[in-house]
């Protein structure tokens, strides 16, 4: 999409937001909502302060993510005011913003104060952000029930949201591309991360979250958040876990690729990718989300069979006797949005088969979502299924020699649409 078509759809974002949050405020009894963009905090017992990012709500209007101090506020019939913190510093820089057609939504003020502005008539203010920022400030801080309300006003993402996306996306996969290539060139995991960020041009600290690159065994931590810097004799796989922000706005992508050789184990990735893009095609309004989550579990006990990893065994049982999540522990995904894990995914609790799902709801047009299922050798979880009364049902030499692969994710970032769905990590 043009740059100025982009342009455009966010003014209708901005107004569609304006609707959306007024009608929160009313129903909760405000007048008026103060958002603080947030302020990074001081290591403990040092002067050098944690890289900041800036809070959801404010995110959702502004897209800027690197702007500290800053406050939003909205108010019924009146054009939102931001004050933008733009102190007279000689130790840091201001980040100019560029000029664009929101600004004419938004009224910008520079600010050289970090602190809350005094407003003009506020009414009945609520004053939403991190507790510490807004502690002081006049007005009710963080109303529970209207925080609910507006989380849901992200739930289901404008036209404007999901070409950002799109375009996280996209940046995002020229990332991958070159990380791949890194891999076959044989370079360890911080030469991996490197080349990921060459080609996404974004330096980790501003990526919605710290990438996840893991060689060999390595893959078999869920988050595993280091960096080798030489890489293994034999390399034998990589899984990668990367984003990109664009305006703000996620992507959170996974791709394994198996090292020259392992042919068993790049059957596995191909048989679980299969998989994926059936559970990416599950996606549409009206499914319950924790229905592709089952899917999953029905999907992997298939591959563990066709495979020969398990035997005698049905499908059924493997699921039902706890296999399966000891191969695949994690939920089958999130929402998606300013924030990797966006917010009110769980107005219920998962159920006991599913603990770490971070999303219970039926789907509905507009939701963003992931779908990374992943079937890992996680020694650990291994240990006790091999020892116990199911272990002979395993293939005990093929997992020994599996782990030293770690493990397979296959992640990508799906819109539901009207009719179905658009996956946004495989458009064109
Ligand atoms: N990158 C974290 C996740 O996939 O949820
Ligand atoms: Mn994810
Ligand atoms: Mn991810």
């Amino acid at each position: 999409m043009p740059h100025d078509a982009l342009l455009s759809l966010q003014l209708d974002h901005l107004k569609e937001l304006q609707a959306r949050y007024e009608s929160a405020l009313a129903d909760q009894g405000f007048d008026s909502l103060l958002i603080a963009s947030g302020a990074a905090p001081f290591r403990y017992g040092d002067d050098q302060a944690w890289h900041f990012q800036g809070y959801g709500p404010f995110l959702h209007w502004t897209g800027l993510t690197g702007h500290e101090h800053c406050w939003l506020w909205i108010r019924e019939g009146h054009k939102p005011v931001l004050w933008l913190h733009e102190p007279v510093d000689f130790w840091h820089a201001n980040q100019p913003l560029p000029e664009e057609p929101w600004q004419a939504f938004i009224e910008v003020r520079s600010s050289q104060s970090p602190r809350a502005p005094v407003l003009d008539d506020p009414g009945s203010l609520a004053v939403i952000g991190d507790p510490d920022v807004i502690d002081c400030v006049p007005g009710e801080p963080n109303p529970e029930n209207l925080l609910r309300a507006l989380d849901e006003t992200r739930v289901r993402k404008t036209p404007y949201e999901i070409e950002c996306l799109a375009q996280a996306n996209a940046v995002a996969l020229v990332g991958h591309r070159a990380a791949r290539d890194a891999f076959a060139e044989g370079e360890s995991e911080f030469g991996i991360s490197l080349a990921y960020q060459h080609a996404t041009r974004q330096r980790e600290a501003d990526a919605p979250y710290h990438s996840i690159i893991g060689l060999n065994d390595h893959a078999g931590t869920l988050h595993y958040q280091y960096y080798d810097t030489r890489p293994p004799g034999h390399p034998r796989s990589l899984l990668i876990d990367a984003g990109v922000r664009f305006r703000g706005y996620c992507a959170d992508i996974t791709r394994t690729t198996a090292g020259p050789g392992e042919s068993h184990f790049a059957a596995l990735i191909h048989g679980l990718e299969r998989l994926q893009l059936r559970l990416c095609d599950m996606v549409a309004p009206g499914v319950e989300y924790i229905d592709i989550h089952r899917k999953a579990h029905q999907g992997i006990a298939a591959l563990l069979s066709a495979t020969g990893l398990v035997t005698g065994l049905d499908d059924q049982s493997i699921v039902e006797r706890g296999i399966t999540r000891v191969f695949f522990p994690h939920g089958i995904g999130h929402f998606l949005g300013v924030q990797v894990h966006d917010v009110a995914g769980k107005p219920t609790a998962p159920p006991e088969d599913a603990p770490f799902l971070r999303l219970t709801r039926r789907l509905e047009t507009g939701m963003v979502v992931t779908i990374e299922p992943g079937l890992y050798f996680i020694p650990s979880l291994l240990e006790p299924l091999l020892e116990g009364e199911l272990g002979p049902h395993l293939d005990q030499d093929l997992i020994r020699r599996l782990r030293g692969c770690g493990g397979i994710r296959i992640e990508d970032n799906v819109v539901v649409t009207g009719t179905g769905n658009r996956n946004l990590t495989r458009d064109g």
